[in-house]
């Protein structure tokens, strides 16, 4: 398996351009099988997990040409002729469950394995479920693979059945079930209200997408989508550009803030990332917005201060960006404390950061750092691939060599991840 071995202690400087965002081109990806016609997508970041998405929509015969130097995706799904989504591809990216939505919208049915569980939890799907479920479909589980339809009967008889559209209160704001279910609200029958619906700036780019296929849409962003049914999308051809990626974005931006003299990191969209900026300018970084889209991050000479941080769905902390504000935080004077609310077992990196001097105890759903003068190389490994990028920082800031291990994971999300380090003068190499 590839690896990253980095020699610590390197100045960052100049500029680092943020890529498509993964969490959104996954979903318009899926979306995309809705479209009658033709479908381009532009700012599709070169990444694993979109490869494997590729694979997935193949599998259903369609038809895409990824052009990876100008991150432009053709999709063609005129000939799409499964609604299964196979287990290896399932297993490989849990992602692919969302082209259940999608698939039980264009076929009234849908098979698709379930995902598993991953380093972070249990990722269940049963708020997906459910509200399949209450627009009216069926679902069983057999052979590891979960089965739903619409209303059978009618499919046998006149070969389709519509979802019919309902009043769904989520349990808990989750991204991917606001999704699910908005894709497979967009042509059911009457009005659907997905209310306790997750609020992150991807659930915006899709809808977005969606209404620009011809879905009636509104309220994405918002706690409460309305959607009114509608009998066909995306007649004639399709041009979408996918939003920023906002966790790549605050990736670089602790990275500078861990050892960078003036880093620009264009296409960083400030509020998308609101209350994380502001917890790294709580900690005594010079961060801020330069226009619309960048921002401009440089770690000061003065002593730096702890800060407490809660994860939480959007507008709250982003989880996502938990584990590299832990780096930042490990090196930083005094006491700070870590809530990881979203996932169940998101501390998987903090035995890796000890490892490398950081002083860290794990006490349940808290992380309590105590910040230590400076971390020593080690060779270490990426348990996932926000926790992978985690350890990049720590190598980049610590004194001496890190090795990191099993970078696969952090190529599945972030493009170009160590040739961009290279160009702010980092000392990374894949070996
Ligand atoms: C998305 O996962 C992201 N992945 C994750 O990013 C991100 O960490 C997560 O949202 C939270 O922000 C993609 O968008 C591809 P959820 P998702 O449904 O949709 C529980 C990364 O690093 N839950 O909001 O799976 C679930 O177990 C990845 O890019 C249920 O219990 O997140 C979790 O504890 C990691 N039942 C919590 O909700 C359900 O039916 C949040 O899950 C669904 C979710």
């Amino acid at each position: 398996m590839p690896g990253y071995v980095i020699n610590g202690r390197k100045t960052l400087t100049g500029r680092v351009k943020i890529s498509g965002a993964k969490n959104s081109a996954l979903k318009i990806m899926a979306a995309a099988i809705l479209a009658d016609g033709l479908v381009t997508l532009r700012n599709v970041p070169d990444i694993e997990d979109v490869n494997t998405m590729v694979e997935v929509l193949r599998t259903l015969n369609v038809r895409l040409d990824f052009d990876k130097n100008n991150n432009i995706l053709e999709i063609d799904p005129s000939m799409i002729n499964s609604y299964e989504a196979p287990y290896e591809l399932v297993r490989k990216m849990r992602a692919s469950v969302l082209v259940a939505g999608p698939l039980l919208t264009k076929f009234g049915k849908v098979k698709v394995a379930i995902p598993g569980g991953c380093n972070i939890g249990a990722r269940q799907i049963d708020i997906h479920l459910k509200g399949f479920e209450e627009l009216g479909a069926k679902n069983y589980i057999e052979h590891g693979y979960i089965n739903c339809s619409a209303d059978i009967k009618k499919i046998k008889t006149s070969g389709k059945a519509n979802l019919k559209g309902a009043i769904i209160n989520l349990d808990f704001p989750s991204r991917g079930a606001t999704e699910n279910l908005m894709m497979a609200a967009v042509m059911a029958e009457g009005h659907t209200v997905i209310n306790n619906a997750a609020c992150e700036k991807e659930i915006v780019d899709l809808a977005n997408f969606l209404s620009t296929l011809g879905a009636e849409i509104e309220g994405g962003g918002t706690d409460s989508i309305k959607i009114t049914g509608v009998s066909k999308l995306g007649s004639g051809s399709t041009d979408y550009t996918i939003m920023p990626d906002s966790i790549e974005a605050g990736t670089f931006i602790a990275a500078a803030a861990l050892c960078g003299k003036k880093v620009e990191v264009q296409d960083a969209v400030w509020n998308n990332i609101e209350i994380f900026c502001q917890k790294i300018k709580e900690i005594g970084i010079d961060i801020s917005p330069a226009g619309g889209r960048t921002v401009v991050v440089s770690r000061p000479k003065k002593v730096l201060k702890p800060v407490n941080i809660s994860t939480l769905p959007y507008p709250g902390f982003p989880t996502d960006l938990q584990p590299v504000i832990a780096v930042l935080l490990s090196v930083v004077p005094g006491l700070s404390i870590i809530t990881e609310n979203v996932f169940e077992n998101r501390f998987m990196y903090v035995e890796e950061l000890n490892r490398m001097g950081a002083n860290i105890k794990i006490d349940g759903h808290h992380a309590v750092i105590n910040g230590v003068k400076m971390l020593s190389g080690a060779p270490v490994k990426a348990f996932d691939l926000r926790a992978g990028a985690a350890m990049v920082l720590a190598g980049l800031v610590a004194e001496g060599t890190t090795e990191v291990y099993d970078i696969q994971h952090i190529q599945r999300g972030y493009e170009n991840f160590h040739s961009k380090l290279r160009v702010l003068g980092a000392d990374i190499s894949v070996v």
